[in-house]
């Protein structure tokens, strides 16, 4: 199987799970219902589940991923309640995302601050459900210390979130601006990969190995997104280009130009796969998945 086959197929196993998830369309809240879903089901590329999924398949030799499913769905919400309170007018004041209007222009900005906080909240539900109904002792341990995680490293996007917010139009050491992507971006990604890692039951030095990858292609992704902002085409992105330029965000791009940004993001991506040589033909799809964030028009 050739990594695009693979990638879909992760994809549609991932939207079939989400959608067992959605909430019915009725009652008094059914606008709010509709607005969660509206986000969570516009086609995104479910990267952060997909790491979940091909970590834990790297670790463990299991394709059966139904101890993950419970935290590839929560990631996922998390992920689009970002999105959607990333594009609000106090935010980014994006009107596209997906090639639809934003959350708060298909609804209104009230419904997309509440839908977003209900992404946030259920992904909650989610797993704390999974933990409660866990019943081997070592199991549940372990999706306790990934509740943890997966708690401290929505607060590091947040933090990230917050800082790329407040220095629009300011000047920013590179030290500060590599802070901004590890938090608003990094932190996910990489705790995408530790939760596959950690629910394969992982060697120490295994997870250590997963996180610097992690780390590598989180960067990465977020340095991709910058280039994306200055050169991709807003057609295929299904979002606003120029839009970093134009908000004076602080970015890859703004602070090292274009090819700066391109040459950091090569090298990252070398380092990405170079932590992924151990694992021989297994990793195939790993080393891939790092090539194609660098390589990505969307
Ligand atoms: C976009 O993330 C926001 C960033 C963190 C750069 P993705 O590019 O993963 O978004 P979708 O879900 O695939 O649209
Ligand atoms: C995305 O930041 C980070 C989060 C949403 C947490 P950006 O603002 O750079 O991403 P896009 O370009 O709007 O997707
Ligand atoms: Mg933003
Ligand atoms: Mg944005």
């Amino acid at each position: 199987m050739d990594f695009k086959e693979g990638l879909q197929i992760y994809q549609q196993t991932i939207n079939q799970e989400l959608s067992k998830y959605l909430r019915k369309k009725e009652g008094l809240e059914k606008v709010l219902n509709e607005s969660m879903e509206y986000s969570l089901m516009a086609g995104g590329k479910r990267i952060r589940p997909i790491l979940i999924l091909a970590t834990y398949k790297l670790l463990s030799n299991n394709t059966n991923y139904d101890i993950c499913m419970p935290y590839a769905v929560a990631i996922e919400m998390v992920h689009n309640f970002s999105l959607i309170h990333d594009d609000l007018p106090g935010i980014d004041n994006d009107d596209f995302r997906h090639g639809k209007p934003t959350n708060h222009k298909q609804f209104n900005e009230a419904t997309a601050i509440l839908a977003g906080d209900s992404l946030l909240n259920n992904a909650y539900i989610v797993i704390s459900q999974d933990i409660q109904n866990t019943v081997n002792e070592k199991e549940k341990n372990a999706k306790i210390q990934i509740f943890n995680e997966f708690s401290r490293a929505i607060d590091k996007m947040l933090i990230g979130e917050y800082i790329d917010t407040e220095f629009e139009g300011k000047k920013i050491t590179i030290k500060d601006l590599e802070y901004i992507h590890q938090n608003k971006t990094g932190a996910l990604l990489t705790l995408c990969v530790r939760i596959g890692a950690i629910l394969a039951d992982c060697s120490e030095q295994d997870l250590e190995n997963l996180t610097r990858y992690s780390e590598k292609i989180g960067l990465a992704f977020q340095v991709k997104d910058d280039i994306l902002s200055e050169e991709g085409n807003a057609e295929i992105l299904g979002k606003p280009v120029g839009n970093d330029k134009e908000k004076q965000k602080c970015t890859y791009v703004s602070q090292y130009g274009l090819e700066g940004a391109k040459d950091i993001l090569e090298t990252l991506t070398e380092d990405a796969v170079k932590c992924m040589e151990k694992y021989g033909e297994k990793a195939e799809f790993l080393k891939q998945l790092a090539m194609y964030i660098a390589n990505r028009n969307k």
